[in-house]
């Protein structure tokens, strides 16, 4: 039987990476839906390739392209925010979560209420809400099968027979594309260098959250959420190599990490084959050509942002809520050049400081927060007062 796969972000960076492990596994997976936010083209493409069932676009000016160009009149090609719950209608094993942002929360969601497996790559979906997907994931007997490289590493070394017995979470981090720049050179970056990734090929909006290490503020809060454990107990430390893929270290000095090249197909096809393992051919590590692997303490004057995160979870409650939202829209207006790099985590820490800190109790919770500190940071922003 072959296991049935749901993409949502199916068009992005992730979502190809998925759909390449598919592609090299025919006879093991059978893609059920796919999803994009505008990128028609590459939605019919991956359409006629891996024939769906079911696709939806969530901008309607592409969604309308899409039907003028489709000839497969088997395909159901649907529109808008309730077109999630209509795609898991279908049967499916797992669901792929590679939506960008909070936009990505209410398929997850859906997904969860439905009990569905989930392969997490959307991290923001669990930052924004607190421990809500964990206990919806828990209620409803749902997986979630951590798809972030650091968190993939972790499930694979966390033996959960001793979780009582770890003491400590170790976050690697690749630094980013300005590890070596001083703080003063910082000032006048391009988003064209920000993205520029040394180690991993990915979005663009996770590729700025990684030059200003807010993606390690994110991963850090998701780990939190995730594996239920204190962020007192979570070290981060940059590693250049992007090698280690993260370590868990137990209360008997024994210290397990996962390795591999920095290649996201990794971690995607250990949550496809979840229990099972498959064959990729992702590069191999050739341990004696690397020689040596490095590490040190990231500077938080220099990344701002991971400081932020850290107090965000200091606060609690509504505080990663309002962090996760001004940091897209932050990043957003940097990739369109309205603001500078330095001031993304100026807008976010205004944002947070002029943000009343409310408990989230439901997702509707969640989406109010996230609407209001879209709007705050938009305003802070309009103003130049960050
Ligand atoms: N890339 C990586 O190596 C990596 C590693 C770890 C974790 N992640 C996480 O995985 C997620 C995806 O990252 P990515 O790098 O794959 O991003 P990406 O390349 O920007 O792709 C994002 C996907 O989401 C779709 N999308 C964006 N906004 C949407 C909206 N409002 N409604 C519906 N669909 C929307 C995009 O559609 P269009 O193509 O039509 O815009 C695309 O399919 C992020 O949460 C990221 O933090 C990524």
């Amino acid at each position: 039987m072959k296991k049935k796969i749901t993409i949502f972000g199916s068009t992005g960076s992730i979502g190809q990476s998925t759909l390449d492990i598919i592609k090299q596994n025919p006879d093991k997976y059978e893609v059920i839906a796919l999803t994009a936010n505008k990128n028609y083209l590459r939605l019919l493409e991956q359409a006629k390739f891996f024939k769906p069932k079911i696709v939806s676009i969530n901008d309607n000016a592409s969604y309308k392209k899409f039907i003028d160009l489709n000839s497969n009149k088997n395909l159901k090609v649907l529109n808008g925010l309730n077109s999630y719950e209509e795609i898991l209608d279908f049967n499916t094993d797992l669901v792929m979560a590679a939506i960008t942002g909070s936009a990505g929360l209410l398929p997850v969601v859906s997904a969860l209420k439905k009990g569905l497996s989930i392969a997490l790559a959307n991290k923001e979906s669990l930052v924004c809400s607190g421990s809500l997907v964990i206990s919806l994931a828990k209620i409803n007997n749902a997986k979630i099968l951590p798809v972030d490289s650091e968190h993939n590493a972790i499930y694979q070394v966390l033996d959960s027979k001793n979780k009582s017995k770890i003491s400590r979470l170790i976050l690697t981090a690749s630094g980013g594309p300005f590890l070596k720049t001083k703080i003063g050179e910082l000032k006048n970056v391009t988003p064209r260098e920000a993205i520029k990734h040394p180690n991993w090929s990915m979005g663009k909006k996770i590729s700025i959250d990684s030059a200003t290490m807010m993606n390690k503020g994110l991963e850090l809060i998701e780990a939190c959420y995730l594996f239920g454990i204190h962020q007192k107990n979570i070290d981060v430390v940059i590693h250049p190599e992007s090698i280690i893929h993260s370590c868990v270290e137990y209360m008997d000095g024994s210290m397990l990490a996962q390795m591999g090249t920095p290649d996201m197909r990794t971690p995607i096809s250990f949550t496809l084959a979840y229990p099972e393992r498959i064959k990729t051919d992702v590069q191999r590590l050739n341990l004696s050509e690397i020689k040596k692997l490095t590490f040190f303490e990231p500077d938080l004057n220099k990344y701002p942002c991971l400081q932020l995160a850290y107090n965000s979870l200091e606060i609690g409650k509504s505080a990663p809520t309002i962090l996760n939202a001004a940091n897209e829209v932050a990043v957003q207006r940097f990739l369109e050049k309205k603001i500078k790099f330095l001031s993304i985590a100026g807008v976010v820490e205004k944002t947070l400081n002029n943000s009343s800190i409310s408990s989230i109790n439901s997702i509707k919770d969640v989406i109010e927060v996230d609407k209001d500190s879209r709007d705050l940071a938009n305003s802070i922003i309009k103003s130049g007062s960050y």
